[in-house]
């Protein structure tokens, strides 16, 4: 949620924060904001709206300056307005800071400011960031004032803040629950929440750790503890080419990403499962954790080791629903690694071994696990994660089962059905609701198409497994409601040609995922499967459901990049 950067060094700042922005724009965009350091001017633009839209409305670009900081805003607290958009001043206009988190204790750090003589203009509990840090100024220097603002906040925050009163030219920074990361150039230093945004200018990172308070000079940067003692913190190197991060000629990162999955299931599959797999051997009870789409990799994870005492669970609700102790093994699968759901789930579980499968190198879920498993998908841009859900699926398999050969080529010829996938979705594009049916194995990836539907087209949809049709939602069944059924030749197709059965009794308009002929003959419109080995259906159902998805969501004029209201990165509760 919001994605912040800071750059110093020689270059025109404004211009490497903005375009830093439109690379972390998949974390909130709600509103955009820069502030930047002119001499001893400190100037802030912004306002609601995307990227794009609010750096050429307000020149961005046209703001000098060798220091600053930005931000896109996902609202958690007070409304989308330009007064709640960051970057925030303090009272004086010299300190700025951006923030991303939520801060627990809000209401009495701001009634503390209020009562020294601070002014607000903001609904934000961000905006008390640059007050504290003026209040503390008034008697420390400003790294003190610094980490004392820091140490009376509570709850999450990824911290950037610069002051233009300051004896030298410096960005400090903190990190708590938040991802922030350190770019090390020459001459030039960055931060950002996504190494993404900084991959133009640098391949070489620090991920800050959590507590970690830091500040950045031209040169390069020095990490303190909260005790005000420096640390070293460990620096990596990534080989992603900062073309993984463009749309390369694509018209939404999503449809790349969609496409990418030919490419980078083979990396997934790569990835070494060895600790995990003898880990998973250990023990008998394992609970799998997830969110939304990782939830659904989780799903598939307890299908496939039907010998052991599994269940997946919502991370949201595990700490209401589950008691694990050290006889259990969480197995906790997040792309971004940062969701704020997981993260206090595994809190929660503090007793267990845990296994952390992600795509996010260093992020904060690799902290809290013993072992981590790395998905190997390159960035994912797109708010609706696709390549990573199948690269999870990809991963899952090699833990539970062999390693699973011939997905890129199932995945590839799927993605080849794009056009007739277009043409249906045409026919879906002004309905109101959709229904997914499947059975076994395939009800998870009928919860995901669900998902990814809703996400990006608006249009109210539901998953189920196809028996519980005739339980209640029959009712909602009449002429012309789409019902897409995911019913391969496995053993449940035969059970679900007869939910199809009922649901076209009632008007609806069958679309089938099929090399079933019998399922052919009653649908409506048919996306054809190839004859594979049947547990790898998955792999060769959800890539049509993803383009459907994509398609109609184009149709109805939505960005499916940028859903509203949702974020790439959840990171609060
Ligand atoms: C999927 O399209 C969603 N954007 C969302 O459900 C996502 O999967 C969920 O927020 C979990 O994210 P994570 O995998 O980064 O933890």
């Amino acid at each position: 949620m919001c994605g912040i950067i800071g750059y110093i060094g020689s270059n025109v700042a404004s211009q490497i924060l903005t375009e830093g922005l439109k690379r972390l724009e998949y974390r909130g965009y709600d509103s955009v904001g820069i502030a930047v350091l002119d001499n001893s001017s400190l100037e802030i633009r912004k306002d609601i709206g995307m990227v794009d839209e609010v750096s050429t409305a307000l020149q961005f670009t046209n703001v000098n300056g060798h220091i600053g900081l930005g931000h896109t805003r996902w609202a958690t607290h007070g409304s989308v307005c330009r007064e709640n958009s960051h970057p925030h001043f303090d009272s004086s206009k010299k300190i700025v800071a951006a923030h991303n988190g939520v801060i627990e204790n809000f209401s009495k750090l701001r009634d503390d400011l209020l009562s020294k003589g601070h002014k607000f203009v903001s609904d934000t509990d961000s905006e008390l960031i640059p007050h504290l840090i003026e209040e503390h100024a008034k008697d420390s220097n400003l790294l003190k004032a610094f980490i004392k603002s820091v140490l009376e906040i509570q709850g999450s925050y990824a911290i950037v803040a610069l002051s233009s009163a300051d004896s030298e030219e410096r960005l400090f920074l903190a990190r708590k629950n938040s991802p922030l990361i350190i770019g090390v150039g020459q001459g030039e230093m960055f931060c950002a929440s996504d190494i993404s945004a900084m991959l133009k200018h640098t391949k070489t990172f620090v991920p800050l750790e959590e507590g970690d308070i830091a500040i950045l000079t031209k040169t390069g940067y020095k990490v303190y503890s909260v005790d005000g003692s420096e640390v070293q913190r460990k620096q990596i190197t990534v080989d992603w080419n900062e073309d993984i991060a463009q749309k390369g000629g694509y018209s939404h990162f999503m449809l790349k990403e969609i496409h990418d999955q030919k490419h980078f299931i083979n990396e997934s599959l790569a990835t070494d499962v060895t600790e995990a797999k003898k880990l998973i051997g250990e023990y008998e009870k394992i609970h799998v954790l997830g969110c939304g789409t990782s939830y659904h990799a989780g799903l598939i994870l307890a299908h496939l080791l039907p010998d052991k005492n599994i269940h997946a669970f919502i991370a949201s609700d595990y700490p209401f629903v589950a008691k694990p102790d050290e006889k259990t093994l969480i197995i906790a699968i997040s792309q971004s690694g940062e969701t704020a759901d997981i993260l206090q789930a595994l809190r929660f579980a503090k007793n267990s071994s845990k296994i952390a499968i992600t795509n996010t190198v260093e992020s904060t879920i690799t902290r809290i696990c013993d072992i981590t498993v790395y998905l190997n998908s390159g960035p994912e841009i797109g708010v609706a994660a696709t390549k990573t859900f199948t690269s999870q699926l990809a991963v899952i398999f090699k833990l539970a089962r062999e390693k699973p050969v011939g997905l890129s080529a199932i995945i590839e010829k799927m993605i080849e059905k794009e056009n007739e996938i277009k043409a249906i979705a045409a026919k879906l594009a002004g309905s109101e609701h959709a229904f997914f049916l499947a059975r076994g194995l395939n009800v998870p990836i009928a919860n995901e198409g669900s998902l990814k539907f809703k996400e990006i087209t608006y249009i109210h949809s539901e998953a189920y497994p196809g028996g519980e049709l005739k339980h209640g939602t029959l009712s909602l069944i009449t002429d012309g409601t789409p019902i897409i059924a995911l019913a391969p030749k496995d053993e449940t197709v035969i059970k679900l040609l007869g939910n199809i059965k009922e649901a076209k009794a009632r008007g609806g308009l069958i679309i089938s995922l099929t090399n079933d002929d019998n399922v052919k003959e009653e649908s409506d419109f048919v996306i054809g499967l190839p004859d594979i080995e049947v547990s790898l259906y998955p792999f060769a159902l959800i890539v049509p459901l993803q383009l459907l998805a994509y398609h109609v969501s184009v149709l109805r004029g939505i960005n499916p990049d940028r859903p509203r209201n949702l974020a790439k990165s959840v990171t609060v509760e």
